[in-house]
């Protein structure tokens, strides 16, 4: 028994409905293979926020560090507009945990799942390292006569050699530790030329040290169109925080959709974060509807961050034998609910 204490968020919206087939799959993964998961649930969420006016207590932060591992199932909700608690809770959670690496494996599991015409899983295989804990996420700025025309927004965007060195830095090790040759940096130091100026200085500088690893960049906008016109030809992609928020919405729906994608938030031998790609889709929240493999493959991730990689493994395959026989949620094709999804992968895992 290891005894890994793992902390759950469900959140909001479709958030609880995935989270909930997750505690499923990880309960079935404490049946099989007893590796002593101990979940714990919190409470954070717009109705949390709403009825007690606390979107996280004071020593928030300090609670998620006492985890191995931190679950989120989404946040946002219509009645919070100014997202104030998943700023506190999510973005809260990267930034003071310093969870630098924002890891999204980008993998189509069947062909049939892709919009591209005549892709096969093996033209989608690719992991993009967003950098997580600055860029144009930082909320420094400010607006001046706000609400009249003459109204003035600053957003700033930080770029640090620090951050941006350990996110490249990251992405190279990454590569070289899963035999992979390809890393293609994106950026628009055409036009962002201070900011971006020191990305292209720190890959140039990094990639030195990796000769083994073939490096290449593209500015984003043209990253966007090969990602739709030939995906095959990257493996790693490194990009800045918003533009890897914005890359992984397309890389989601290369795979499927949305309701598939997955993703950790980590910082390496500390407390880390993984939840779905998704948000909260209001719209589909308590209808049985959502697709909970996104959310499934975040736990994997999870599991194997946290050295479990025989369990994770395990979900892995579970995953893909519910999506090789088509019993999944309608989104990608099937006909099952949420839950009825959820069962279909516990039953694979045996
Ligand atoms: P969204 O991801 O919630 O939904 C966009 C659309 O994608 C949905 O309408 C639905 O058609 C589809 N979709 C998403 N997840 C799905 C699933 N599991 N199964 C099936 N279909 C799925 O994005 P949005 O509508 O832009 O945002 C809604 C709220 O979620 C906002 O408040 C936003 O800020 C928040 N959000 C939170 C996170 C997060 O918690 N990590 C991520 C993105 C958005
Ligand atoms: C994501 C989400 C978040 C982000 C939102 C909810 C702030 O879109 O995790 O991709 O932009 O990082
Ligand atoms: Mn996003």
């Amino acid at each position: 028994m290891r005894g890994l204490k793992i902390a759950l968020i469900p959140g909001d919206g479709i958030g609880r409905d995935v989270t909930a087939e997750t505690v499923k799959v990880l309960k079935a993964i404490e049946r099989r293979f007893g590796a002593g998961l101990q979940l714990e649930s919190l409470p954070w969420s717009a109705d949390h926020y709403l009825q007690t006016g606390v979107t996280l207590p004071p020593d928030g932060y300090d609670q998620l560090r006492q985890f191995d591992a931190v679950f989120i199932g989404a946040l946002g909700d219509p009645r919070v507009p100014d997202n104030r608690h998943a700023r506190d809770i999510l973005l809260g959670t990267r930034f003071e945990l310093d969870l630098y690496v924002n890891y999204r494996p980008i993998r189509l599991l069947d062909g049939r799942l892709c919009p591209l015409k005549g892709r096969t899983p093996a033209d989608v295989n690719f992991t993009v390292f967003r950098e997580n804990t600055e860029g144009l996420y930082v909320n420094i700025g400010g607006r001046f006569k706000a609400g009249t025309e003459d109204e003035v927004a600053i957003q700033e965007e930080v770029n640090t050699w620090k951050g941006v060195h350990r996110i490249v830095r990251h992405a190279f090790g990454f590569a070289r530790a899963r035999g992979l040759k390809r890393i293609c940096m994106a950026d628009k130091s055409n036009a962002m030329t201070s900011g971006h100026a020191l990305w292209q200085r720190v890959f140039r500088d990094v990639s030195a040290e990796y000769p083994d690893i073939a490096a290449t960049h593209y500015y984003i906008d043209a990253l966007a169109m090969y990602l739709v016109l030939d995906p095959g030809q990257f493996d790693v992609i490194v990009t800045n925080n918003l533009f890897g928020d914005i890359i992984t919405d397309l890389g989601a729906a290369l795979q499927g959709g949305l309701g598939m994608a997955a993703s950790g938030n980590l910082h390496p031998g500390r407390t880390s974060m993984f939840e779905p790609v998704h948000g909260s889709a209001p719209k589909l929240a308590g209808r049985n509807i959502a697709n909970p493999i996104g959310a499934i493959a975040s736990a994997a991730l999870m599991l194997d961050t946290l050295g479990l990689t025989d369990e994770a493994a395990a979900i892995d395959d579970a995953v893909l034998a519910a999506v090789r026989a088509n019993e999944v949620t309608q989104d990608i094709g099937g006909n099952l609910g949420t839950r009825e999804a959820g069962d279909a992968i516990v039953k694979w895992l045996k």
